[in-house]
């Protein structure tokens, strides 16, 4: 099923298996790619937020991460995330985006 452009809400119908049982936080689908926001894992360190990136990834899509902090920025490191930069409009400035394809 083709998934159109924009926001994916946390639900037990949303891709990659997105599901409000797992992850608070959302995702934006931007043609070939899918951007992790404000990802917050309910029940931490159960492989869930693995699962999430392996599905986006096996899907064909490459997976990007907006200024990650903390822990999160450690656990894509070590999955081989690249560190990019990107103009956002409504910033008006380049945005650290660590991404993987
Ligand atoms: C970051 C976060 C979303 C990861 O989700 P998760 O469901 O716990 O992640 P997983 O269980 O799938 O684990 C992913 C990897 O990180 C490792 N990991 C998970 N928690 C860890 C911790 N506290 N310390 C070190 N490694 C950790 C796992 O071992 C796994 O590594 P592996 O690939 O070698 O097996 C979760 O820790 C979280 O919600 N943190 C608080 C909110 C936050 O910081 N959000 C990010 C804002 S940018």
């Amino acid at each position: 099923m083709e998934i159109p452009d924009g926001l994916i809400e946390p639900n037990k119908n949303a891709p990659f298996g997105f599901s409000l049982d797992f992850f608070y936080g959302y995702l934006w689908k931007e043609k070939n790619s899918i951007y992790l926001s404000l990802i917050i894992s309910r029940y931490p360190g159960k492989g869930n937020f693995k699962k999430l990136v392996n599905s986006i990834l096996l899907s064909g899509f490459t997976c990007k991460v907006p200024n990650p902090l903390f822990i999160m920025k450690y656990i894509l490191e070590k999955w081989g995330f690249k560190k990019t930069y990107e103009y956002v409009e409504i910033a008006g400035e380049d945005v650290e985006v660590y991404t993987k394809k």
